[in-house]
């Protein structure tokens, strides 16, 4: 008997780092013929996100949907919903999605939506971590995989990287140094978690 594909579909509203390398890491190591797994679209609320020619030049398909067009956040969600439910996902990839979820979007997909926070959580929730944490006076800090939940930045952990915080550090230098390892992180908790879905 065939295994059905593990269809993954990945959100975003900016620059796409994490969305790329993920894509990479998919295409590079195989994850179709090793775990029947592949990236089949990405999404966007943002018509002019970087991270859509990226993504096109990676082969992943492209769609947008202006979250401008929708006179509330229910309805947004409703919408995109439907959108991703037509590629039938195993995985939902939240890669800089920067959309607070309705409950009934999130409760839709539990256990298949996922997250990074450039934060090790449960610290530094929301947005500005880098900033936050250099004023809050941490000698590291990092960024977090985690499940998604109707809380904002809350729900299973499940995967952490740390670096140093360093004397010199800005919010910019640092946010440099957290991305490195998002880009590694990212793509092997959801290695990880695509093995048990
Ligand atoms: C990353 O720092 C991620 O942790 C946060 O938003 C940023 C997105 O960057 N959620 P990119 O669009 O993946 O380059």
């Amino acid at each position: 008997m065939t295994e059905k594909m593990k269809n993954i579909v990945i959100l975003i509203s900016g620059a796409g780092s994490n969305m790329a390398a993920l894509i990479k890491t998919a295409q590079e190591d195989n994850w179709d013929g090793l775990l029947g797994a592949r990236v089949v679209a990405v999404i966007s609320n943002k018509p002019g996100a970087e991270g859509m020619a990226l993504a096109q030049a990676l082969g992943v398909p492209t769609q947008v949907l202006d979250h401008k067009g929708f006179a509330s956040r229910a309805a947004f969600d409703a919408a995109l919903q439907t959108l991703i439910d037509a590629h039938q996902p195993a995985l939902v990839v939240l890669a800089g999605f920067m959309r607070i979820l309705t409950p009934d979007f999130v409760a839709h997909y539990a256990g298949r939506l996922v997250n990074i926070h450039p934060s090790l959580l449960p610290a530094f929730t929301g947005l500005n971590t880098h900033r936050r944490a250099i004023e809050a006076g941490c000698t590291v800090a990092g960024a977090t995989v985690h499940k998604v939940t109707a809380a904002l930045d809350h729900g299973d952990i499940l995967a952490q990287a740390v670096v140093p915080v360093l004397p010199c550090d800005s919010a910019e230098t640092l946010a440099a140094r957290v991305l490195v390892q998002e880009h590694l992180i990212y793509p092997q908790a959801i290695k990880a978690l695509l093995q048990v879905l």
